[in-house]
C-alpha cells in the first residue's frame, strides 16, 4: 500500500509589501533584496490572523465533509505558538468541525517540524490504511524592524491531508536525517522576534544538506539524474539556490539545466510570500507542482527540509497521475489578486501591532475577509471565530 499527500492547501494574509520599498527604506540596493536574497514581496500580518486561523484558512479550503470525519490526528508544526501549553491543533479541532474522536497535537523543532508532523502523519496511515492525517504547518517569521533578517521574514499555513493512495505523491521510505546541537538560530520565551546569527545558519545549512544529500545517496543508491526536481526549504529563495549549486557540478549539463529550471518554479510563490519556517519547503512544493509544466507522472521529487538548531532531513516523493485534483483550483492566484501592498510604515505598525500582550482586547476584524479570524482576547482567552 501506498502512503502520502493526497490534497494540499494553503493561506497567507492580505497585505504584503514589496521588496524594493523596503530596499529603499533601509537604504539597501534593491538588487541586494530581489537577487542576492532572492525575494520580491512578503507577506505582512494583521492582528486579527495568527498560526491558529491562518491554519484554519489553509485546511478548510480543502476538506470535504467526509475528511472531518476520517480524521484521525491533527497536527500542527509551529514555532510561532500562541500558548504554551494548549496546542493549536485542538483550537483547529473545533473550528475546522473535525471529529472528536481526533488526537491532536502540536510539534517544534524550528522550520523542521513539519517534516517531522508528515512522517508521523505517514507512518500512521501506514499502519491504519483508512485513517486521514491532516499536518498543518503555520507561522510567522518575524526577526524585527530593520535588522538584518528582516528582509526573510513572512507568513502563512501549508495544510497537507496524508492519505492510502494519495493523488498528488506518494512518500518514500527512504529518509535520511541528522541532528546537531547548534545556535545558529532560537526564540527564547521571552521574545517575539527571533535571534539569529545570519551567516552562520546560511552555512550550517550548506552543511547539513551537503552531508544529509551524500548518506541520502549512499543508503538509496541514487544520484542527482533519479530526480526531476530537489525541493529546499527556503528562508530565502537564494539559500536554496546556493545549496542546489553545491551539488549540480554532480550532474551532466543536461541535468543541471533541467534541475535549474524545476527549481525556479519551486521558487515562484515563496519569492512573494517569504519565510513561513516550517511550511516553507512545502509552499515551495506547491511552487513546483503549480509552475512546473513538464512534471509527469512517476517523476521523484527530493525534498530537503532544514530547522535551526539544528536538523535536517532528505527524503523523496513519487509524483501521482492527477497530482493536480489535489490542489485548490486558482488559490494562489486569488490570493495574489486580492492581497493589498502596504506602505512600509504601514507594515512597521502591523508588525507592532500583533496580540502578544495580556491585557483585554477587542479587534476590529471588518477589514479582514478571512472565514476564521482572532477577535481579541478576553479573559486571557483568544478569541477565534468563524464568518
Ligand atoms: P546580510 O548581511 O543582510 O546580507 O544577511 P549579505 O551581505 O550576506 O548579502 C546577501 C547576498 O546579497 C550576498 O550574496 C550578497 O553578495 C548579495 P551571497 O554571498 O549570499 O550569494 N548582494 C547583492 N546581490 C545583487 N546585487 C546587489 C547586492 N548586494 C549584496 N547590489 C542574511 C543576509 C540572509 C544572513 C540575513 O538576512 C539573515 O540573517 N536572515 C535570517 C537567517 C536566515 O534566513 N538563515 C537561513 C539559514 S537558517 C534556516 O533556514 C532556518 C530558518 O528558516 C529558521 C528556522 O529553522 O526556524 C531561518
Amino acid at each position: 500500500m501506498q502512503v502520502g499527500i493526497d490534497k494540499m492547501s494553503f493561506f497567507s494574509t492580505d497585505y504584503y509589501i514589496d521588496m524594493v520599498e523596503l530596499a529603499k527604506a533601509r537604504q539597501a540596493e534593491p538588487d541586494k533584496y530581489l537577487i542576492g536574497i532572492g525575494q520580491t514581496e512578503q507577506a505582512v500580518v494583521p492582528a486579527t490572523q495568527d498560526i491558529v486561523t491562518m491554519g484554519a484558512n489553509a485546511a478548510d479550503q480543502m476538506l470535504t465533509a467526509a475528511d472531518r470525519q476520517a480524521i484521525e490526528e491533527v497536527i500542527v508544526a509551529t514555532e510561532s505558538g500562541v500558548d504554551q501549553s494548549k496546542s493549536a491543533a485542538v483550537y483547529l479541532q473545533r473550528l475546522l468541525g473535525i471529529n472528536r474522536y481526533a488526537r491532536t497535537i502540536e510539534m517544534k523543532q524550528a522550520c523542521y517540524s513539519g517534516t517531522y508532523a508528515l512522517m508521523q502523519a505517514r507512518d500512521y496511515v501506514t499502519l491504519h490504511p483508512e485513517a486521514k492525517v491532516l499536518v498543518v504547518a503555520s507561522d510567522i517569521a518575524r526577526y524585527g524592524i530593520a535588522t538584518g533578517g528582516e528582509v526573510t521574514q513572512g507568513a502563512g499555513a501549508v495544510a497537507m491531508l496524508v492519505t492510502a493512495n494519495p493523488k498528488i505523491a506518494v512518500i518514500n521510505q527512504d529518509n535520511v536525517f541528522m541532528s546537531d546541537e547548534i545556535m545558529d538560530f532560537w526564540r527564547p520565551n521571552y521574545s517575539t522576534t527571533a535571534v539569529v546569527d545570519g551567516k552562520f545558519s546560511a552555512n550550517v545549512y550548506r552543511d547539513f544538506f551537503k552531508e544529509v544529500w551524500e548518506r541520502y545517496q549512499e543508503k538509496n543508491h541514487q544520484t542527482l539524474a533519479d530526480f526531476h526536481a530537489l525541493v529546499f526549504h527556503l528562508p530565502y529563495t537564494k539559500m536554496g539556490l546556493k545549496a542546489l549549486r553545491d551539488v549540480l557540478p554532480e550532474a551532466d549539463e543536461d541535468k543541471q539545466a533541467q534541475l535549474m529550471e524545476a527549481f525556479e518554479a519551486s521558487r515562484v510563490y515563496n519569492k512573494r510570500i517569504g519565510n513561513l519556517y516550517t511550511g516553507s519547503a512545502y509552499l515551495s512544493l506547491m511552487s513546483l507542482l503549480e509552475n512546473d509544466p513538464t512534471l509527469q507522472a512517476g517523476d521523484k521529487l527530493g525534498l530537503f527540509s532544514y530547522g535551526s538548531g539544528a536538523e535536517g532531513e532528505m527524503f523523496s516523493m513519487t509524483l501521482q497521475a492527477n497530482y493536480q485534483d489535489g490542489l485548490v483550483a486558482n488559490q494562489f492566484a486569488d490570493l495574489f489578486n486580492r492581497r493589498q501592498k502596504v506602505s512600509i510604515s504601514e507594515y512597521e505598525q502591523m508588525f507592532n501591532d500583533l496580540l502578544f500582550g495580556s491585557e483585554d482586547r477587542e479587534l476590529d476584524t471588518s477589514a479582514d475577509v478571512a472565514k476564521f479570524v482572532l477577535a481579541g482576547l478576553k479573559d486571557q482567552k483568544r478569541q477565534y471565530i468563524e464568518r
